[in-house]
């Protein structure tokens, strides 16, 4: 029994975990912001969506997936270009003008997104499938 009620504590516990972690960056933000529209999408996903599309899915394999990404993967990217960590002078042009209220929530936006998992083929070429 004592597994079974640990058991639905973590599942209510992970069904309210994305949510929470919106509500958290949406309130980083603070009022004036309002960086993150209703539905938690943020306003600069705008931006991105011409290379990492609006969901994460790159419209070319020059520009990575973010969808499914960790949070923290991509928290750390942002701050490491806009820092000049790493260099890359697209994402810096870009990652220059995000506070940190605006990496937080699209690092929670990208990180709740549906991955795309790749395939390689022995001949070589990657084939997208869609995660389940
Ligand atoms: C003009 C195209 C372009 C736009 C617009 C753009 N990016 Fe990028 N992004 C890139 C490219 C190219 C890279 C790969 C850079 C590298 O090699 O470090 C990249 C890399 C990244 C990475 C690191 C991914 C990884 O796997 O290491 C993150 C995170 C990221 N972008 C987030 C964003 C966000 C958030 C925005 C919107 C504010 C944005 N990008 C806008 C082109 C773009």
């Amino acid at each position: 029994m004592k597994t079974l009620s640990s058991f639905v504590v973590a599942a209510a516990f992970a069904a309210t975990l994305s949510p929470a972690i919106a509500e958290e960056a949406a309130a980083d933000h603070g009022k004036a912001a309002a960086a993150v529209a209703p539905g938690g999408k943020p306003e600069k996903v705008a931006v991105c969506a011409a290379c990492h599309g609006e969901v994460g899915v790159s419209t070319a394999p020059l520009f990575p997936n973010l969808a499914g990404q960790h949070r923290s993967y991509i928290e750390v990217a942002l701050h490491a270009y806009k820092s000049g960590a790493r260099k890359n002078a697209v994402m810096a042009g870009q990652a220059v003008g995000l506070s940190d209220a605006d990496i937080k929530a699209l690092a929670v936006w990208y990180s709740s997104q549906k991955p795309v998992l790749y395939t390689v083929s022995p001949e070589g070429g990657a084939k997208a499938t869609a995660a389940k």
